[in-house]
């Protein structure tokens, strides 16, 4: 079986001990198939018990492993180490926690900024009174047409790589980021929600237009969400809502500009 010996340069740090974070080297003979996963869990069982990361279900399902590898956010259980060494030509990778948050131990970083935003967004259905039954004796039915719109945005697992790689979050506190946008978006489109008209108001407030389209979130989602176009679909939402917000005046006078001067 195919196997490789590779170096692994992990970020660690102890606030409550370290001034510093520093990187700890470790080398580890890699099989054919492991995982980051399975590195970090052979360095913690041989080499350094201390070493704290997240995972829970190893299936790429519950989003607690992404960690950057080679500055790259990526789930850890999903990411094969010798494809990782074949893609950067190397034998060094590097596993560091992800960007915009605050790190807690190592590899482990504080999520309640991310989730406290994601909160803010009302990101669940409120049911419009008009379209779901208030028995559970019925069905709320929607049409394979109308459920495409979201469908999507239903796969985001919320493991927060996308609110790594994300400038606008880095640079906006107020910026929701976006998962959370994405999240808003889908109940936007989901003809059971009360609040839909609402959602763009919500997307204005926590700053979607400060979104500068650079994509990293559709780059590196690992469920291939593309969080971007659910921020742009609230846009859209806003601009033919009437709404007059600047980021839709912005929009409304490049479109009369194009229509009327073809610039
Ligand atoms: Fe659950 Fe990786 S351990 S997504």
């Amino acid at each position: 079986m195919e196997k490789r010996k590779v170096r692994f340069e992990v970020y660690r740090y102890d606030p409550s001990k370290d001034t510093h974070p520093r990187y700890e080297s470790y080398e580890v003979t890699v099989l054919k198939g492991m995982t980051v996963l399975e590195v970090l869990q052979f360095i913690k069982d041989n080499y350094a018990p201390d070493l704290s990361f997240r995972a829970y279900c190893r299936s790429a399902i519950c989003g607690s492993c992404a960690v950057k590898i080679n500055g790259y956010p990526k789930l850890a259980c999903k990411t094969q180490v010798l494809r990782e060494v074949e893609i950067y030509q190397t034998d060094t990778l590097r596993i560091e926690p992800l960007d915009n948050m605050k790190v807690i131990k190592d590899l482990i970083v504080d999520w309640d900024e991310p989730f406290e935003k994601l909160e803010k967004v009302k990101p669940y259905l409120v049911p419009n009174p008009e379209v779901v039954p208030d028995t559970l004796d019925k069905e709320s039915r929607i049409s394979p047409e109308q459920h495409k719109k979201y469908d999507r945005f239903t796969d985001c697992i919320m493991c927060t790589a996308c609110y790594s790689a994300c400038t606008a979050a880095t640079y906006d506190e107020n910026y929701a980021g976006p998962f959370q946008l994405a999240r808003l978006y889908r109940f936007a489109v989901d003809p059971r929600d009360g609040i839909q008209e609402e959602r763009a108001r919500i997307g204005f407030l926590y700053d979607m237009w400060n979104c500068v389209r650079c994509e990293k979130c559709a780059d590196i989602c690992p469920k291939h969400v593309s969080p971007v176009n659910g921020v742009l679909g609230l846009r859209g939402i806003a601009v033919n809502s009437g709404d007059n917000t600047p980021g839709s005046r912005h929009v409304r006078a490049f479109y009369k500009s194009l229509l009327e001067s073809g610039n």
